[in-house]
């Protein structure tokens, strides 16, 4: 149990699939597959990285909370069987961390998304189902965490490689989202793919990650897999102190500790960035 079993149950694999909103420039000397087949190039590593990762802070800007009520936050889109479908799903309400912290009601908030082609109405509606989840120690001094509540709703009967765009929401409590945009897969088949695909793992929640999440929107990536260690909560005791080595410097906690919030920084960071991308993704 503990940090291990949280951390992958939250994020195995998280796959993106991204079609680029946003107008940007390729990086000069980055090779892709696209205009290959290349010899694989191995970048060196920029030496100015190593050990030299640091965690963003919570009051970072990046990794606030910026809604209120019950509006939608980190708001993500996953990859679903087949092109004919995908998942939206997002957060609503603040998670708790500290002594006798009380789970919200999963039920009190509806998931809905509403849809449609852009510059239609978005006159298709799918509901969801909604949970919360709670990491908690019985152990004295130890501060318990429970989430805000996770929606997922998937969206079915869409045509492939197309442009929609979505909100989603509970309209019966007037907090739905701004308007969002995905891009579907293509039918699979020989000839018909996603051509550009970027594969990254333990992206972390660091002064540095945002270089790597710039490098990828700067490709044009139609699929990000993400392949698994998003961010480290278990390099933090539930009173938020952190550590680059959790075993030297807390060599005496009943249990590895975590500082949950973590994930909720890390959904609203990887949110403002790829904000202007639809995406699709996995967990
Ligand atoms: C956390 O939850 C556990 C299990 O319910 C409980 O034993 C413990 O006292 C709680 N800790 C705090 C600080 O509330
Ligand atoms: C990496 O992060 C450090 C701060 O920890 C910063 O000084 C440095 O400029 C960053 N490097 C890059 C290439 O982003
Ligand atoms: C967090 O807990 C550790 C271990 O008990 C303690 O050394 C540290 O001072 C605490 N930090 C805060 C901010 O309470
Ligand atoms: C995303 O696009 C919207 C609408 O074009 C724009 O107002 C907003 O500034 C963009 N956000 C980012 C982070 O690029």
């Amino acid at each position: 149990m503990g940090s291990v079993s949280v951390h992958s149950m939250i994020v195995v694999v998280f796959v993106v699939v991204v079609s680029l909103l946003l107008v940007v420039d390729d990086v000069e000397g980055v090779q892709t597959t696209l205009e290959g087949p290349f010899k694989p190039v191995t970048v060196p590593l920029d030496n100015t990285f190593r050990g030299n990762a640091l965690d963003l802070p919570d009051t970072h800007p990046l990794v606030q909370r910026t809604v209120e009520g019950f509006q939608p936050e980190q708001i993500s889109v996953s990859l679903s069987s087949s092109h004919d479908s995908l998942w939206i799903s997002w957060i609503t309400g603040e998670f708790q961390i500290g002594d006798n912290i009380k789970p919200l009601d999963p039920k009190s908030v509806g998931s809905i998304v509403e849809y449609g082609r852009p510059g239609k109405s978005m006159s298709y509606r799918s509901k969801g189902y909604s949970l919360i989840y709670s990491q908690l120690y019985p152990y004295e001094g130890l501060q318990n965490y429970t989430s805000g509540i996770i929606h997922h709703v998937r969206l079915t009967g869409l045509k492939p490689n197309t442009l929609y765009q979505y909100r989603c929401g509970d309209p019966s409590l007037s907090a739905m989202s701004e308007v969002h945009y995905f891009r579907t897969m293509p039918v699979s088949g020989p000839k018909s793919y996603p051509s550009r695909i970027a594969v990254v793992g333990d992206l972390g929640l660091t002064y540095n990650s945002t270089s790597t999440v710039d490098h990828m929107i700067r490709n044009n990536p139609d699929l990000i897999v993400l392949v698994g260690d998003a961010c480290y909560a278990n390099m933090y005791l539930t009173n938020n102190t952190g550590s680059n080595c959790y075993s030297c410097t807390f060599s005496n906690t009943p249990i590895r500790e975590t500082y949950q919030p973590r994930w909720d920084y890390w959904g609203r960071y990887v949110h403002h960035l790829l904000q202007n991308i639809s995406s699709v993704s996995r967990n």
